[in-house]
C-alpha cells in the first residue's frame, strides 16, 4: 500500500518538522506550521545521471563572448538589470496585490515578442482577462502566446512543446504539482514548482520571470523559499494611492543588487520614469517645516526624495509613531537620540514621519535627513531650500560614513542642493558640503 507521509511544513521560512507545534523552532513565527501530505514517487537508491560532464579547472572555462542578454524594450529595467535578461536567468518580480506585477510583465512580454516566442502562463487570470489588459496598454502581438493553466505537469509539457525564448509564470502560488497533495501556495507546492521552472529554463536557455504573491503582512508563504532557488530577485513597491512604482533588485547574480527602475502607472500601463529625482521632487512644499531633501541610494543610480516629518502635541497618554516607506524602530531610535544628545523633548509629541512618493526605505544614511525632518518641525521652522543630507546616526549621536557618498554628492548638486550636510569622515574636498561630527553639529546648521 502507498503510504503518505505527513510533515508539517513553516509557511514562513519553510522548515518541516514530523510533528505540529504552535511554534516553529527555525525561525521562531507562531501559529505558521501547516500539515502536508507528500506522495512523491520513490526514488531509486542510486541512478546516476546517463550523461555528465566532468570538473575542470576554473582557467581552462572559456568565457562566453556575451552572457546572450535580451533587452526587455525597457531601458531603466534593463539598466536596473544589469543589461538586459541573461539566457535560463530566472527572476522573482514580487509584490504585494494590485501593485502592477502582471502589467510590467505583459509590456515586457509584448516588447521581447518583437524579437522571439513569449509563453505568458496565467494561472491567476483568465486567457480573456489578459487579452483585455493587453488591449488597454497596447500588448497584442503574434508571438506572444498566453497559456491559463494551474498544473505544473501541464505547464512543463507545454514549455517543452513551445520552446520560448521567454518565460512569464503569474503566479507562482497558483501552480500545483499532481504529485504533492497540499494545497497551491503552500511551501512544499511552491518549492516544487519553483524548482521545476528553474530547472526547464536553465536546461533550455530560457530567460524566465516569476511572480511571487506577497500581501501587507506577508503571510502567503513562498516568496523567501524562492529567494534562494531564482538568479535575481526584484521587488516592485508603491503606495496603491499614487502613481508611483519603484522596482528594486534585492538579489541578482548576474549584476549589482540595490539597483532601481522607477515607473508611474498610467492608464496605459507603466510609463518609465527617466529622472527619478525631478520627479520625486516635483511637489515639495518649499519653505515648509518638516521636509529635508534625501540623496538615496543603494545600488549605482542615486534619487533625491523628500523625508517629512510632522511634530505635534499629543492628545493620548502613550504618544503616536507612525511611519510610512520608513522603519519604525528606526524612528524610535532617532528620536530618543535627540531627547538625550540634541536636547529635542519628544515624549509628549506624537511624530509622523514619511518617505513622499511611496518608496520604502530600509537605508541606514536616512538616519540624518529624517532626524534633521523631525527637528525641523519640531521647531516649526522650515530648512533652507538648497539643503540635503545624508548619514547615519550611531547610538552614542555620532554621524556615520554611508556608501556611495560621491554617487549621492553629485545628484545633490546635479539638482542644485548646494549645501550638503555629510558625515564629518568623508574624504572629498568640496565647499557645498558641510561636514558633522555629530548630531549636536547637525542641529546646529539647522537652527
Ligand atoms: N483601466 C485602468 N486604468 C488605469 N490603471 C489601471 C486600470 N486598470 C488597472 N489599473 C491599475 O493596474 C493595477 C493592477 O495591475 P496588475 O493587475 O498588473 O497588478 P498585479 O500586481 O498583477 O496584481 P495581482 O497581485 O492582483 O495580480 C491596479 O491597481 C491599477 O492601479
Ligand atoms: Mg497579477
Amino acid at each position: 500500500m502507498k503510504k503518505n507521509k505527513t510533515v508539517y511544513v513553516c509557511q514562513e521560512c519553510g522548515a518541516s518538522f514530523p510533528t505540529w507545534s504552535g511554534k516553529c523552532s527555525a525561525c521562531g513565527s507562531w501559529n505558521t506550521l501547516v500539515e502536508e501530505k507528500i506522495n512523491k514517487k520513490k526514488k531509486e537508491f542510486f541512478s546516476p545521471p546517463k550523461e555528465y560532464s566532468k570538473p575542470k579547472p576554473i582557467t581552462s572555462i572559456k568565457k562566453a563572448n556575451s552572457l546572450g542578454r535580451i533587452s526587455t524594450g525597457i531601458d531603466t529595467l534593463d539598466e536596473a538589470l544589469g543589461g538586459g535578461i541573461v539566457k535560463g536567468q530566472v527572476i522573482l518580480l514580487s509584490g504585494e496585490p494590485g501593485i502592477g506585477k502582471s502589467t510590467l510583465l505583459l509590456q515586457v512580454s509584448s516588447n521581447i515578442s518583437k524579437k522571439g516566442k513569449v509563453l505568458y502562463i496565467t494561472g491567476e487570470e483568465s486567457a480573456q482577462q489578459v487579452y483585455i489588459r493587453g488591449e488597454r496598454i497596447g500588448a497584442l502581438s503574434e508571438n506572444l502566446l498566453i497559456f491559463s493553466e494551474t498544473n505544473l505537469e501541464n505547464i512543463l509539457s507545454v514549455i517543452e512543446e513551445e520552446n520560448p525564448d521567454f518565460l512569464v509564470l503569474d503566479s507562482v502560488q497558483t501552480i500545483y504539482s499532481s504529485e504533492i497533495e497540499s494545497a497551491a501556495g503552500s511551501v512544499s507546492q511552491v518549492r516544487e514548482v519553483s524548482g521545476k521552472i528553474t530547472e526547464i529554463a536553465k536546461s533550455r536557455g530560457i530567460s524566465t520571470i516569476v511572480v511571487g504573491q506577497v500581501t501587507k503582512e506577508g503571510s502567503i508563504a513562498g516568496p523567501k523559499v524562492l529567494e534562494h532557488i531564482v538568479d535575481t530577485v526584484a521587488n516592485f513597491e508603491g503606495e496603491r494611492g499614487h502613481a508611483y512604482r519603484v522596482l528594486k533588485i534585492i538579489k541578482n547574480r548576474f549584476g549589482a543588487a540595490g539597483e532601481i527602475a522607477v515607473f508611474s502607472m498610467k492608464d496605459v500601463g507603466l510609463e518609465e520614469v527617466k529622472n527619478p529625482s525631478s520627479f520625486f521632487l516635483s511637489e515639495r512644499p518649499v519653505g515648509q517645516p518638516g521636509s529635508v531633501i534625501f540623496p538615496y541610494t543603494e545600488g549605482s543610480k542615486p534619487v533625491l526624495v523628500e523625508v517629512q516629518a510632522l511634530v505635534s502635541k499629543t492628545v493620548y497618554a502613550v504618544p503616536q509613531r507612525k511611519t510610512q516607506g520608513i522603519d519604525i524602530n528606526r524612528l524610535a531610535i532617532i528620536t530618543a537620540i535627540l531627547e538625550k544628545y540634541g536636547n529635542i523633548f519628544l515624549k509628549d509629541r506624537d511624530i509622523f514621519a514619511n518617505i513622499v512618493g511611496g518608496m520604502q526605505i530600509r537605508e541606514p544614511a536616512l538616519d540624518l535627513p529624517l532626524a534633521l525632518a523631525i527637528v525641523s518641525s519640531f521647531r516649526d521652522k522650515p530648512i533652507e531650500k538648497n539643503i540635503a543630507a545624508f548619514g547615519e546616526i550611531g547610538l552614542t549621536g555620532e554621524i556615520r560614513s554611508v556608501h556611495y557618498t560621491e554617487h549621492r554628492i553629485k545628484e545633490a548638486k546635479k539638482f542644485g542642493f548646494d549645501k550638503i550636510i555629510v558625515p564629518a569622515n568623508i574624504d572629498l574636498n568640496d565647499k557645498s558640503l558641510v561636514k558633522v561630527k555629530n548630531i549636536q553639529e547637525a542641529l546646529e546648521v539647522i537652527k
